[in-house]
């Protein structure tokens, strides 16, 4: 066997959701709520391009690695300029692509915990000095303790807003104080669940050198399948980051459907307002059988059980796939649901609601306190 480097070698590797071929082509009533894609198909509008360029090409060449026609949509979605914006095949081709082009072996990369643990692997496989910081309570933001550990050695801070799995939001403000104080740190704010809360920083990026934003198309636009992202930053880094990025990565057809999206939405916002209800109208059922919820800005709630595999087993049972969050630290007892439309998350709450009471209530988590949640 030929040995990977050391750092890949030694370092934990990221747990996926269910993804397997099985678990998508077994049928189409199961409930996969566990990646926090959208729950519906992209609009009709995507549909049909896609079609049409199917049938239409050019299939046969490359796509356009400049990504021109999405790039000029994206600044009027962002109202960022084009050349502060950069597509990617998904945000985490993005947050892969950032860490191979700054990180230098033996940088110190802020992690700002609990969160996704993707930008951990990214970062690692650099050969980073991974900084996890932890505050006293996961649900509060930690300004100024990100502030203190930074170091001459810092080259990149990580924050998720809001955060997933916790749903925690930094004000503009606090990003603002952390890109004044730490001009050599490059800040990114992983806005991939941007849609549902409304709060981002891109207008920002012009004023902050050190600012990247990464989005996403996979959640509220509902293109998780086709692959499509994109980071708001200032040129310069661009500049860098471009040398490494694989253009071809984003696909043609990836590139039609984001474009198509951004031409309808219309369709993205109604999505996201009935997301917000179903979030609304299920924690209200989930915490009237007594259990904490912690209802984040995103299309995800953390729910405190007393047993989470047990509870996650019972759904799987069911065909209901959700998330375990209870092995990270912090986050004990925790598990995080997926919302998306309406009558799907009826269909949830019917499974939900017949889980045997001893799996969800009597454990000792108390992870959520009961006046942080978020309305
Ligand atoms: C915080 C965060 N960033 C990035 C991603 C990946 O998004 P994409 O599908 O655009 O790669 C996810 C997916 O779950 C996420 O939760």
């Amino acid at each position: 066997m030929i040995k990977p480097k050391k750092s890949v070698a030694q370092m934990a590797a990221y747990l996926n959701g269910k993804h397997s071929h099985a678990l998508l082509s077994q049928n189409a009533r199961l409930m996969k709520l566990d990646s926090n894609e959208a729950t519906i198909s992209p609009s009709p509008r995507v549909t049909a391009a896609l079609t049409s360029f199917i049938q239409e090409g050019p299939l046969n060449w490359y796509p356009d690695v400049d990504s021109r026609e999405l790039i000029q949509k994206l600044a009027i979605y962002t109202g960022c300029p084009e050349s502060f914006i950069q597509t990617f095949n998904g945000s985490d081709n993005a947050l892969e692509t950032i860490c191979r082009t700054f990180i230098e072996p033996g940088d110190e990369v802020i992690l700002c915990m609990p969160t996704y643990d993707h930008f951990r692997v990214y970062a690692e496989s650099c050969d980073a000095t991974l900084v996890p910081v932890f505050g006293k309570n996961p649900f509060l933001t930690k300004t100024e303790k990100l502030i203190t550990v930074a170091t001459n050695q810092t080259k990149l801070l990580y924050i998720v807003n809001p955060n997933n799995p916790t749903g925690l939001l930094y004000s503009v403000s606090e990003i603002e104080r952390i890109l004044k104080v730490l001009p050599d740190v490059l800040v990114i704010v992983d806005e991939a669940y941007f849609e549902f809360c409304g709060l981002t920083m891109a207008s920002l990026v012009n004023q902050y050198p050190n600012l990247i934003v990464s989005r996403s198309f996979s959640k509220a636009f509902g293109l998780a399948g086709l692959r499509c992202g994109y980071i708001l930053t200032h040129p310069d880094n661009l500049m860098a980051i471009n040398k490494i990025r694989i253009g071809k990565n984003v696909n043609s057809l990836a590139q039609v459907a984001a474009v198509s999206a951004l031409d309808d939405l219309e369709y993205m916002e109604h999505y996201v307002s009935e997301v917000k209800m179903a979030r609304k109208w299920l924690a209200g059922k989930i915490r009237k059988m007594g259990l904490k919820i912690m209802e984040t800005p995103a299309n995800y709630i953390l729910v405190e059980v007393a047993h989470p595999l047990q509870v996650i087993d019972h759904l799987e049972t069911h065909q209901v796939f959700i998330r375990d969050r209870s092995f990270f630290p912090q986050l004990e007892g925790l598990i995080r649901i997926s919302i998306g439309h309406q009558l799907l998350m009826e269909r949830f709450w019917k499974v939900f609601e017949k889980i045997p009471t001893a799996f969800l209530v009597g454990g000792n988590g108390a992870q959520i306190p009961d006046n942080l949640a978020i309305q």
